[in-house]
């Protein structure tokens, strides 16, 4: 079954199946397409982490017919929606979903099966404990080719501010919810340990709703 994609914004809920997740992907797909079609080689291995629901993945595999989608989660349980998706949108360069848990190196792809031109990940970070960035580098480090890039789009703070006033409401909101691990992190923490694995901030880009994607690359 497909989630139903709310007009108005529901109440902040991170479960990948959400309303809510569901509404923010909405509204946040289209720039970053706009963006991804700028970055993206003309043909290439793309993948993602994080996937959630697939809404991202299968938006975007129509618009980049040459390449080929992997999607991921360490949530098995969202295998069955992305599947679906793929199927109600058609898209025949949408592969099956692989387990990737990120906190978890014997779930990471194997080097010597594929090497990726693009690894993404989208709004991962207000939900997760900052260290999720050392799994990712890893796996960027391990699996992207050495031309490829890393693109992690979200909000985020820069050298411990927030950048517009709406962000600083959002962390709140976040906040406001007590888990340990949520909330808005930093740029520049980022930046720092990806670079214990080579993988070196290239560029930062502003998106709407004050969001950027960060773009890592090899160095
Ligand atoms: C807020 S949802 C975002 C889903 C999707 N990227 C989107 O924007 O709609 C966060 C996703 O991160 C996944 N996730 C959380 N921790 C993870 C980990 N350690 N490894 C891989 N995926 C993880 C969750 O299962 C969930 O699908």
């Amino acid at each position: 079954m497909t989630t139903v994609i709310p007009a108005e914004r529901p109440p902040i809920d991170p479960y990948p199946l959400s309303p809510y997740v569901a509404w923010a992907g909405k509204r946040n797909r289209d720039p970053i397409l706009d963006v991804f079609k700028t970055l993206f080689p003309p043909t290439g291995e793309v993948l993602e982490l994080a996937s959630g629901s697939g809404a991202h993945i299968n938006y975007f595999a129509p618009h980049f017919k040459q390449h080929q989608f992997q999607p991921s989660d360490y949530d098995t349980d969202v295998f069955e929606t992305i599947k679906n998706l793929r199927a109600e949108q058609g898209n025949a360069n949408v592969a099956d979903p692989i387990k990737i848990d990120l906190t978890k190196p014997e779930t990471w792809p194997d080097p010597s099966t594929k090497l990726y031109d693009v690894i993404f990940v989208i709004n991962l970070f207000q939900v997760a404990p900052v260290s999720i960035i050392d799994g990712i580098a890893q796996v960027a480090a391990r699996v992207l080719k050495p031309s490829g890039f890393l693109a992690i789009y979200g909000p985020f703070k820069v050298d411990s501010s927030y950048t517009t006033e709406s962000n600083a409401a959002f962390d709140k909101e976040i906040l406001a919810a007590n888990v340990p691990e949520w909330g808005l992190k930093d740029v520049r923490d980022l930046e720092q340990a990806a670079n214990k694995y080579g993988i070196k901030l290239k560029q930062r880009l502003d998106l709407p709703a004050n969001n950027f994607i960060l773009v890592f690359g090899k160095a």
